[in-house]
């Protein structure tokens, strides 16, 4: 018999998390007349989406020739032929549409002298199939884009009538016989347990960069439904792929925007070199991400890295028109001045590659449904569970994401994942009672940390977790790097069961409430040393300098890893792999055949 008075709810779609991928499936479901609501750990606009800066990508050639099958070849490249054809064509195709569509709902983007959405250069993006210059593809709001969009889509759902249940924390899934039934969530304000009762849930939680200690993301992200994935026995995908931001403030780890570069600034090292025209000829400062941050960390490694203890490098905004710095790029020129006191329109800003994204996720097909590898399938749908957005992996970003197809992740499939809630549900349905046990996984494990009376500190086993996931599986990996890290999370990972829970209220900003974070990171830290461990090749952000080459061969799918281990044994992760989507929707496009891949 539960201590905890349980306030019940009833809804056709629960949607977990508010940021562009949550708010837009919210606003989607709404719209599909399903009786929706949207539980979120922070108020809307303050989610993580509102630190996306540089901008949104979509084939809409207003500044210059562009066109969908330009960006699909550029995505599948950048992806380093992991991402799923078939869900990239979805996004690209669907792209320009998405971006109209947030037009029309009153994002405030900037304009060309004759009125178009301005669109920059993002690191990746080109003409003509690779063969081109830079396409100018990257819609922006100043560098504000995130904050806009998140502004636009909350209203949007409001005008829908959706129900919002702010500052709610997702605990767990209800599942039964392998269908998900509902969640279930404490308030955040009065304490209260919620038990929302759902035909459809959709996990819109974010990413869980936290696990590592440099980080652009917000504190707040903490990876909340992959945790409750896991903890369901379902399995998440590729989650050895994280992404390395080449421009986070040095010391500070605040995001500092691709469009710095793509509106014309470059980096340097030591020796005021543009050391970009080394590693990438073509493309230079405007390479795929992990291109560019692993020459940074190269020119630190060889001792190229500027400031005393030539630790970091140079970008350089300072040669271009403050005008333009302060039309096209405010937000950053006010970072870099209140984190490190430099006026970047006369200073180069300290810049060092940060923890910024996570390709790895939840596994969907592009309808946002969540799949699993069952009985030799490997695409099986799990009933009632999506998954869109960072928490998700779909997979259109493969081993690597190009800059600025976040955005466009979110609002596409957010919107596939509305559409799809329409197609397959009924609204107003009766839902048959949830069994009597179904908050069990959830306050069980309440109950655990809240008598947690150990001997390690939640914010210390936090640290070592940080410390190890930056030590060992950073931009460079090695045999011995993954071997120590994955003997030194599990270690972590058992500190849990010694857990010492001071503030135990079941409010905001409690010590319990961050041990339910950490619990939620560390499941998925011990899954992303693992996976990193078995890959024994180099693709995207997974450079394993023990196998410096793709291997196409052996090596060109999916991972897939389950955790076994709460509890106890951190080392419970089964990992099985699963094919890559080599085909597309339509005959429009051809399979894009894998190839060597240079900037
Ligand atoms: O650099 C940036 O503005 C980040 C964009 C993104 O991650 O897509």
């Amino acid at each position: 018999m539960s201590a905890y008075q349980i306030v019940d709810h009833s809804y056709d779609v629960v949607v977990v998390g508010a940021g562009g991928a949550g708010l837009r499936a919210t606003m989607g479901a709404a719209e599909q007349g399903l009786k929706t609501a949207c539980i979120t750990k922070v108020f809307p606009t303050r989610s993580h989406t509102v630190a996306a800066q540089g901008g949104i990508a979509a084939a809409l050639g207003n500044m210059g020739p562009d066109h969908w099958t330009w960006h699909m070849y550029d995505t599948v490249k950048g992806s380093d032929w992991l991402g799923d054809q078939d869900a990239i064509e979805y996004m690209v195709r669907e792209a320009p549409a998405a971006v109209i569509e947030l037009e029309h709902a009153g994002l405030p983007f900037s304009r060309t002298a004759d009125g178009k959405i301005y669109q920059r250069a993002f690191g990746g993006m080109t003409q003509n199939m690779g063969e081109g210059p830079a396409a100018l593809r990257t819609c922006a709001a100043a560098d504000r884009t995130g904050h806009a969009m998140l502004h636009t889509l909350y209203q949007q759902s409001l005008k829908r009538d959706a129900d919002f249940f702010i500052e709610y924390f997702a605990l767990d899934l209800i599942t039964e016989d392998g269908v998900c039934r509902g969640v279930v969530a404490l308030n955040l304000d009065d304490g209260s347990v919620h038990r929302f009762r759902a035909q459809a849930v959709v996990i819109a939680t974010g990413g869980y960069g936290r696990i590592y200690f440099s980080c652009t993301g917000a504190h707040t992200q903490t990876g909340d439904g992959n945790g409750m994935v896991l903890r369901a026995g379902l399995a998440l995908q590729d989650m050895e792929f994280v992404q390395f931001h080449p421009t986070g403030l040095y010391g500070v780890g605040v995001l500092i925007t691709e469009g710095a570069r793509g509106e014309g600034g470059y980096l340097t090292n030591a020796s005021g070199e543009r050391f970009m025209e080394r590693y990438a000829p073509h493309a230079k400062d405007l390479a795929s991400r992990d291109v560019v941050s692993r020459s940074m960390a190269m020119e630190i490694r060889e001792g190229r890295g500027v400031g005393e203890l030539k630790d970091h490098i140079w970008l350089h905004l300072d040669h271009i028109d403050p005008k333009i710095l302060h039309e096209r790029l405010p937000g950053i020129t006010e970072t870099a001045k209140t984190f490190t006191g430099v006026d970047l329109t006369r200073q180069p800003v300290p810049v060092v590659p940060t923890v910024h994204y996570n390709m790895g996720g939840i596994p969907t097909n592009y309808h946002g449904e969540v799949v699993t590898l069952k009985d030799g399938n490997p695409d099986m749908v799990v009933p009632g569970l999506f998954a869109v957005g960072e928490a998700a992996c779909v997979s259109v970003h493969g081993a690597n994401r190009l800059g600025s197809n976040s955005l466009i992740d979110l609002v596409v499939f957010g919107r596939a994942a509305g559409l799809r809630l329409g197609e397959t549900l009924k609204t107003g349905i009766i839902q048959e009672e949830l069994p009597k046990d179904s908050a069990e996984l959830a306050l069980s494990r309440l109950d655990k940390f809240r008598h947690a009376e150990g001997g390690s500190p939640t914010a210390e086993i936090r640290l070592d977790m940080q410390r190890v996931m930056q030590a060992d599986c950073a931009v460079f990996r090695t045999d011995r790097t993954l071997g120590d890290g994955v003997a030194k999370i599990d270690k972590v990972y058992q500190r849990m069961a010694d857990v010492h829970v001071t503030d135990r209220s079941l409010i905001w900003n409690s010590d319990l409430v961050e041990t339910l974070e950490l619990d939620n990171l560390l499941g998925q830290a011990v899954v992303t040393m693992r996976c990193a461990a078995n890959r024994k090749e180099s693709r995207g952000a997974h450079m394993q300098e023990d196998y410096p080459e793709r291997d196409d061969k052996n090596w060109m799918k999916h991972t897939i890893a389950w955790f076994d281990g709460w509890g106890g044994n951190g080392g419970d992760v089964r990992i099985d792999y699963r094919p890559v989507h080599d085909f597309t929707l339509t005959d429009d496009i051809q399979y894009i055949k894998p190839k060597a891949r240079v900037y």
